[in-house]
């Protein structure tokens, strides 16, 4: 094989993707969403996530093959998400997986969706290990120092919600359009910050650990104090609000991570990096925190474009690719897994 051309299939959660690899070439990523077919529930349904998976992955996959220009025949090798997530979306994406590797007679290669986030800043940026990688998404929250593509080091996370899924809430809870963290966010830079007083989580216990549930409630009293007094909420106070919510996420996730740094660089890493992933990386303020931290403590800075960021299947392909690379290999007995920690 020379440069490998690499299928990646996702459909873990709510995005049903497929993309085509040539090396760290991206030739193609589709992504089909399901926000659509959510929408009326307040939250992603699995049975509906499950169908819509089976109807679209063949779909997506004709879609990547047609953008990338190649055929079928054309694939070295087919990588696929195999956990963790919604069981359905899962099976679907391990059995047409099976179905392509067998038909085609090429390797297949099981990837956790969690190392596909977290290897993705090395197929955008020459980063070498060890990074700290911040993964932070609807889903996901958790430090890990990324030594190798099987080899993760987990320093801490959330215990409760995901920093997107508090955002989510905080915008259903204020009458903001979903997905909740761009619409926060916009509101938040009208506001003041300091009108509301939002507690900082687990700030003041030692680790990594953080904790996103308790700011949902006090803006939940925050609001329904506002409501009580004055009968309703003005669009100052949605501002003020998100702003006060929003600087709190931000100063935990910065806070933490200022901890995280301080076990990753006790290992003395030579070219020291921290690469941050997931859709709510893409929050300017959480972003301009980081890179102050990073530039006081001399840590490069480092994530890939959003595409690449929020869920999608080229970094399915690409953390493939580096798992074949490492003479890694699944047969048949390949299983989908709902829960899978690195
Ligand atoms: O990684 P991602 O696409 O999906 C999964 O978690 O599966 O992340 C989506 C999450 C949503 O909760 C969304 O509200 C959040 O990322 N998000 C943001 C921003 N853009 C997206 N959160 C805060 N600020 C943003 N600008
Ligand atoms: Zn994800």
């Amino acid at each position: 094989m020379g440069v490998p051309t690499i299928l990646g299939l996702e459909s873990s959660c709510d995005d049903t993707a497929a993309a085509v690899l040539r090396g760290r070439q991206v030739l193609s990523s589709v992504v089909m969403g399901q926000a659509d077919l959510h929408a009326a529930f307040g939250g992603v349904v699995p049975e509906i996530a499950a169908r819509a998976h089976a109807e679209k992955l063949d779909l997506a996959v004709e879609q990547a093959l047609a953008q990338a220009g190649v055929t079928l025949d054309d694939l070295d090798a087919v990588a696929v998400t195999s956990g963790p997530g919604l069981i359905g979306g899962v099976l679907s994406g391990v059995m047409l997986a099976k179905g392509l590797a067998t038909a085609l007679d090429r390797p297949m290669i099981g990837v956790n969706h969690l190392a596909g986030h977290a290897l993705t800043p090395r197929l955008t940026d020459d980063l070498p290990y060890p990074y700290l990688m911040l993964l932070v998404s609807g889903g996901h929250c958790q430090f890990l120092i990324v030594r190798g593509p099987q080899e993760f080091t987990r320093l801490g996370g959330t215990i409760d919600d995901a920093p997107g899924e508090a955002f989510d809430k905080t915008a259903r809870l204020l009458g903001l359009p979903q997905p909740g963290g761009p619409a926060v966010e916009a509101r938040a830079r009208m506001g003041d910050a300091r009108r509301f007083a939002f507690p900082r989580p687990l700030l003041d216990r030692p680790g990594c650990d953080l904790s996103f549930s308790g700011l949902k409630t006090a803006l939940l009293r925050l609001r329904d104090r506002l409501i009580a007094d004055q009968g309703g909420l003005h669009a100052q106070d949605v501002s003020d609000l998100c702003a006060g919510f929003q600087a709190a996420v931000r100063d935990v996730l910065t806070e933490k991570t200022r901890r995280a740094l301080e076990i990753y660089l006790d290992g003395a890493p030579q070219a020291p990096a921290l690469a941050v992933a997931g859709g709510v990386a893409a929050n300017a303020a959480l972003r301009g925190a980081l890179q102050d931290l990073c530039a006081e403590r001399q840590v490069r800075f480092t994530a890939p474009p959003l595409a690449l960021c929020t869920d999608n299947a080229a970094m399915i392909a690409y953390a493939g690719s580096e798992l074949l690379a490492a003479g890694q290999r699944s047969d048949m007995t390949l299983a989908a897994r709902p829960r899978w920690p690195l």
